[in-house]
């Protein structure tokens, strides 16, 4: 999309106060759920996900003395209240960091459907981080990049390294994502089976806030380390039935926590656990296949670049299912030329 360096948008972007930033969402394998802090979004345990290629936010952030105050489009609708609020508490850290009053106009668009299961969130914030950070001056530091997009959305900060990520716990200065294996190390697949494409009725931020409810959430935070040094071991091995094995128990652990809260949350409908079983199902037959499922209905298959279209082809068999959307491994949030 843009042969420009870096380097050299980064600059552009300093003295014109306006840049555009790509970045891709993530589909987390071993999931964060829960914050030891909410306001700052410091997870209750580390977590690894994969960026997914095919799909994307652009999101352009132009400082502008001539504007009242922020503004926010997105897929070329304007957007106030809370969703305007959220940008605006972003680009507030990143005034400060910069030491900069100006008001912004911020312009986003993601080439993937709403409610299609995959969290625009994550590629929003991490796009945003980037644009805002550049127009703002601020240096290309990949761990303030990614400690910034976790302030916006926690899973953004995964969105910023290329590949494959593992974000950490810690303080606000170093909970934040690194890459552990780049893009190429393994072309694996998410084949992301829409069943559902309904506005969740209680959301991500909102369920990070139960899971402290849950008496099972210690158990599966007590677990997480544990379970992450299991699939990073198995991802940088390239071994699917020990990492897909994990990714499963983790997910299902997940939604253990979610069903058990306070009040519970249950995200999965007859489709999801038709899925589950299918996926059981092909296993056995000998198609080498694992699911993990977000905070939503929509089942995430994962295997290798080898079998996706079969693993395709067999779940749009399923009644119920709307949409497959299939992704392999995606690169790094980055300055774009436009
Ligand atoms: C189930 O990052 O969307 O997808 O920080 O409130 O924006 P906020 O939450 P978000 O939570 C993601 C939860 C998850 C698991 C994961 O991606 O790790």
């Amino acid at each position: 999309m843009s042969t420009t360096p870096q380097t050299e948008l980064w600059r552009r972007a300093a003295q014109t106060r306006q840049a555009t930033a790509l970045a891709h969402p993530n589909i987390a394998f071993i999931k964060y759920w829960g914050n030891q802090n909410d306001n700052l979004r410091l997870p209750a345990n580390p977590s690894l996900s994969m960026n997914l290629a095919s799909l994307h936010a652009i999101t352009t952030v132009q400082f502008d003395d001539s504007r009242p105050a922020d503004s926010l489009t997105i897929n070329g609708q304007p957007v106030t209240g809370p969703g305007l609020a959220r940008v605006s508490t972003s680009l507030d850290l990143i005034r400060a960091e910069a030491g900069l009053k100006l008001p912004a106009q911020v312009t986003s668009a993601s080439n993937f459907p709403v409610g299609s299961g995959i969290a625009s969130s994550a590629a929003a914030f991490a796009a945003l981080a980037v644009a805002g950070a550049a127009a703002a001056g601020l240096p290309a530091s990949g761990s303030s990049l990614s400690r910034l997009a976790r302030r916006g959305s926690g899973s953004a900060s995964r969105s910023v390294p290329a590949g494959y990520c593992e974000w950490l716990t810690g303080s606000d200065e170093t909970s934040v994502a690194t890459s552990i294996a780049p893009p190429e190390h393994w072309d694996l697949r998410d084949v992301v089976v829409v069943v559902s494409q309904a506005h969740k009725a209680v959301g991500s931020t909102g369920g990070h806030s139960l899971a402290a409810t849950s008496s099972l959430q210690a158990a599966r935070v007590a677990g997480a380390a544990d379970r992450l040094a299991a699939c990073k071991a198995a991802l940088l091995a390239r071994d699917l039935p020990a990492m897909g094995a994990v990714i499963e128990e983790d997910a299902v652990i997940m939604h253990g926590v979610m069903m058990s809260s306070r009040p519970p949350l249950y995200y999965w409908t007859p489709e999801t656990m038709a899925i589950i079983q299918a996926t059981q199902q092909w296993r056995a037959d000998g198609l080498p296949v694992y699911f993990t499922i977000d905070a939503g209905p929509n089942v995430h298959l994962i295997c290798d670049a080898a079998h996706a279209a079969q693993v395709e082809a067999a779940a749009r068999q399923i009644a119920g299912v709307q949409r497959v959307l299939v992704s392999g491994p995606g690169g790094a949030a980055r300055l774009i030329d436009r």
